[in-house]
């Protein structure tokens, strides 16, 4: 699959997880299954992004791209850090959980909404369309590498 169709999928499925999420009709054993998946799915998809698509913009000249690149990585690493406050906290549905959940998902959003049109569009002016599959391969092998270590 090409690099740009398997991202939006995985983005897809993390939006419908926070819509889940913030439903507010999961009971709280629900509520923690669902959170867990959410945490599998952002981490194996955030850090074999981070290798496979962010590493080459890095390398890229121009400074745009560049920039696209760190800014993506600083947000991966907000995410992180919100997703282990909220796996930390006792009282997953609580006043405070249901507000970081929110925080977290503004985050999201605005991330994978600006993965979609500005990483989108680099990948597509810096690489031809084998290279876009080659990545998409290369994810697609770096993500279930990651599912495997967090089961
Ligand atoms: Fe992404
Ligand atoms: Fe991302």
């Amino acid at each position: 699959m090409e690099i740009r169709e398997l991202l939006k999928k995985d983005h897809d499925h993390v939006k419908e997880l926070l819509e889940k999420l913030s439903s507010g009709k999961l009971r709280e054993d629900a509520l923690k299954t669902t959170f867990d998946e959410l945490k599998i799915a952002v981490t194996s998809h955030s850090k074999a992004e981070e290798k496979i698509v962010y590493g080459k913009l890095k390398k890229e000249e121009d400074e745009e791209t560049q920039e696209a690149g760190i800014e993506g990585e600083i947000e991966h690493g907000l995410v992180d850090q919100l997703l282990q406050i909220m796996t930390r906290s006792r009282s997953k549905g609580s006043t405070r959980w249901e507000a970081y959940l929110k925080v977290i998902k503004d985050l999201l959003e605005h991330h994978i909404k600006e993965e979609e049109s500005t990483v989108f569009t680099q990948l597509g002016e810096h690489f031809d369309a084998a290279a876009l599959q080659k990545m998409g391969e290369e994810m697609e092998q770096e993500k279930s590498k990651m599912m495997k270590a967090a089961a």
